[in-house]
């Protein structure tokens, strides 16, 4: 069995598999389907200062090879996020990270205030959720606000800061760079890809907010795609989300340059996922000799 340990930002991952914020809830969901442990690690879902009650139904949709979400960032709070949920997490043996969303700079400073002094190994600073009118992705759009809301936080947290990144940008270089300038440790990516879908007999479109997030397969080649850029164009880690349903998705998205990969859409259809794919992580590696995931980071031989 290969060494499948990674490191993000000094923190070191069992593995590289991550369930991606949104898709796992708080982790406890899963907790009679296999230990919480054999995962690398945990991104939470995304948590404001204040609770939400997320965007009315419906909020998700089909697509081909894919789903579009507007669940619009449904959560109980941090403080709740703090009291009922960190304390289940903290006894499960893998890596938590709080994905932090808010709708102005200061709620995120707040939140990682609130967080500074928790079990917490790692924020994730969501600036690219399409589906709220205040903040997310408004965030995620210029260097210039991308690079502010960074710093802020940076100087609210001595924890390793991990900046999600949106798809829905012109460069997404661009933006990482400004992160990164502005304090971040790490960055994620993608978030999702910004869709539609209509229902041509009423005319409506399929989900009440008009417009929501696509993710899963079909969203993966833009991934190893933004993942490829942007590793080549910083010096921070990068963990890779997209469409990842499978080891050799896995592999792929790390030999674009991933030190780490979340898994999204795919739990929903599949939740053992993360898991499956550990197993076909190591299958693939063994087969192929390696005795370290590291070995194969960032080893893409562009033409
Ligand atoms: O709508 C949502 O809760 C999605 C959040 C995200 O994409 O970050």
């Amino acid at each position: 069995m290969a060494d499948l340990s990674v490191t993000v930002a000094g923190v070191t991952f069992k593995n590289p598999i991550i369930p991606a914020s949104g898709t796992f809830g708080f982790g406890r969901e899963y907790e009679d389907l296999y230990p919480l442990s054999l995962l690398g690690g945990i991104s939470t879902k995304g948590t404001t200062l204040d609770p939400k009650d997320g965007n009315p139904p419906p909020r998700i949709a089909e697509t081909p090879a894919g789903m579009l979400n507007s669940v619009g960032l449904q959560n109980p709070g941090i403080d709740a996020f703090i009291r009922d949920a960190l304390p289940y997490l903290q006894e499960q043996d893998t890596v938590i990270i709080a994905n932090v969303a808010g709708s102005t700079v200061e709620d995120c400073v707040e939140i990682a205030r609130r967080l500074e002094n928790t079990k917490v190994h790692m924020l994730e600073l969501n600036i690219s959720c399409p589906n709220v009118k205040e903040g997310g992705v408004a965030f995620g759009t210029s260097c210039e606000s991308a690079g502010a809301i960074t710093a802020a936080v940076r100087k609210a947290t001595t924890k390793p800061l991990m900046v999600k990144l949106s798809p829905n940008v012109t460069s997404i270089t661009d933006i990482a760079k400004s992160v990164e300038a502005a304090g971040a440790d790490a960055v994620s990516l993608i978030n999702t890809l910004l869709g539609m879908r209509i229902d041509i007999e009423s005319k409506r479109p399929i989900l009440k907010n008009n417009v929501g997030g696509l993710s899963g397969p079909a969203v993966f080649p833009v991934a190893v795609r933004m993942v490829w850029q942007v590793a080549n164009a910083v010096s921070i880690p990068v963990v890779g989300m997209g469409g990842v349903a499978s080891g050799k998705d896995a592999i792929e998205m790390m030999m674009a340059g991933a030190q780490a990969v979340q898994v999204g859409a795919a739990i929903f259809h599949d939740p053992f996922a993360p898991v499956r794919i550990i197993r076909e992580m190591n299958e693939w590696l063994d087969a192929h000799a390696y005795s370290s995931v590291s070995q194969i980071i960032g080893r893409v031989e562009p033409w």
